[in-house]
């Protein structure tokens, strides 16, 4: 089964473009169900017609489900949050504000994409396509099952050994509520489940993420830390999809400043993020609603190609720590490696070897660092990154005695 993500900012287009991308796949023959995890329920505004927690079939080889997130939440967290509660109540939180705080924003999304996982695992379909929330919520919610593993994996397998032996003693001296086998049980569940999830959209035979954007300065901004996120948290992007631009034929001098703006944006769109394949779709003179413009949609933005196929194989790239430094690693395959130029601008890191170039936006923790060199170990690159400036001139630290090599920063 493949597993197609669509993500982007609000308003870009994602419902659309994956409800398109479910039409063509399903009319080519795939069996093909697309998945909402978007609180805002729009999957059923795209095709125009109810859509329910349920998959329903829609057409030949096309089913559709929006997600019911909130009970989704209840029963994956509902065993975990009685505990949580219970404790805060002991702690003096009023009962209500505890509910509250035991649901931590974002968990409800997180849980939708369990759905995934028993999607997966019982073979129904040959396409699942999930329209994820917004970019900064959909991001936060695909690192969580790393996030919540190393928490689950180093504190819980102690904690349970501990509470068993604790358990009949504090009972006796303190009223404080010990966590009992449900919640245990419940932890464990989780565990599983979001490990099983975290595997499958890592998955590079199974699932690629595709990003939508418009021409548009913030959009593109916003999408090139998604997919520096992403990249790091081993998701794999396929494909950008430009979604809005201005067609040729409109030759309304009002809108003639606007094809120019497009155009700049397109080139940084291109700059951004090659090698990953951009597609491009038009703004069409209406709302794309209904499965007739969908798949007219589709075919334009697909052409002769199979949205279901791996448009591209990324490789994610990787900070380690090493020492006091840290190092961003990136497979550049097939790259000529004498000529390279690597410099950091900002928040932004440009990287050519060769003919082979990459620009793209620094994770939080390398921005403020300084780039002191960078080499090949077999098709890795491996970029250095540390604190501070060294005295000595900063070009020599890059330079090997048998290439030409350029690291700066400014
Ligand atoms: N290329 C396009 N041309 C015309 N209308 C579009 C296009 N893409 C999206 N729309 C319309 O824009 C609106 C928002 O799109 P939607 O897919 O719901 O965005 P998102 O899911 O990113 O929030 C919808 O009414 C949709 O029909
Ligand atoms: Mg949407």
């Amino acid at each position: 089964m493949r597993v197609l993500l669509f993500t982007g900012k609000g308003g870009v287009g994602k419902t659309t473009i994956a409800a398109a991308t479910a039409a063509r796949a399903a009319r080519s023959g795939r069996r093909t169900l697309i998945m909402s995890t978007d609180p805002a329920h729009s999957l059923a505004d795209s095709f125009d017609v109810p859509i329910t927690d349920q998959a329903m079939q829609l057409t030949a080889n096309l089913w559709a489900e929006q997600i019911d997130a909130q009970q989704r939440l209840e029963s994956n967290w509902r065993e975990i949050q009685d505990y949580l509660v219970a404790l805060m109540n002991w702690a003096g939180v009023e009962a209500i504000q505890a509910e509250e705080l035991s649901v931590i924003p974002g968990l409800d999304e997180i849980f939708s994409l369990i759905d995934v996982k028993r999607h997966v695992d019982e073979e129904n379909y040959d396409l699942l396509i999930v329209d994820c929330a917004p970019t900064a919520e959909t991001l936060r919610l695909l690192s969580l099952p790393e996030v919540m593993n190393w928490y689950i994996e180093r504190i819980f397998p102690v904690e349970r050994r501990v509470v068993r032996a604790v358990r009949p003693l504090v009972t006796k001296i303190t009223t404080l509520p010990i966590a009992g086998d449900q919640f245990f049980g419940a932890v464990e569940r989780l565990h599983r489940n979001l490990e099983a999830v975290r595997r499958i959209l890592t998955d590079e035979k199974v699932t690629s993420v595709r990003l939508v954007v418009n021409p548009e300065k913030m959009v593109i901004a916003e999408a090139r830390r998604t997919y520096t996120y992403l990249s790091l948290f081993g998701y794999r992007v396929d494909a950008v999809m430009v979604n809005r631009i201005i067609p040729d034929s409109v030759t309304d001098p009002y809108f003639g400043k606007w094809k120019e703006i497009q155009k700049e944006h397109l080139a940084t769109v291109h700059e951004s993020f090659q090698p990953v394949p951009i597609l491009t779709s038009r703004l069409f003179d209406r709302e794309m609603v209904g499965l007739p413009l969908l798949e007219q949609m589709a075919d334009e933005i697909y052409r002769a190609s199979d949205p279901a196929d791996i448009l591209f194989r990324d490789n994610p790239i990787r900070v380690r720590k090493r020492g006091q430094n840290y190092v961003l690693v990136m497979r550049l395959p097939f790259t000529s490696r004498d000529d390279m130029d690597i410099h950091r601008r900002g928040d932004e890191l440009y990287v050519r070897v060769g003919a082979y170039k990459r620009n793209l936006i620094l994770p939080q923790t390398l921005q403020r660092l300084v780039v002191r060199g960078a080499e090949f170990v077999g098709e890795q690159l491996e970029i250095r990154f540390t604190r501070e400036r060294e005295p000595e001139p900063k070009e020599s630290s890059a330079r090997s005695a048998s290439t030409r090599r350029r690291t700066s920063d400014g």
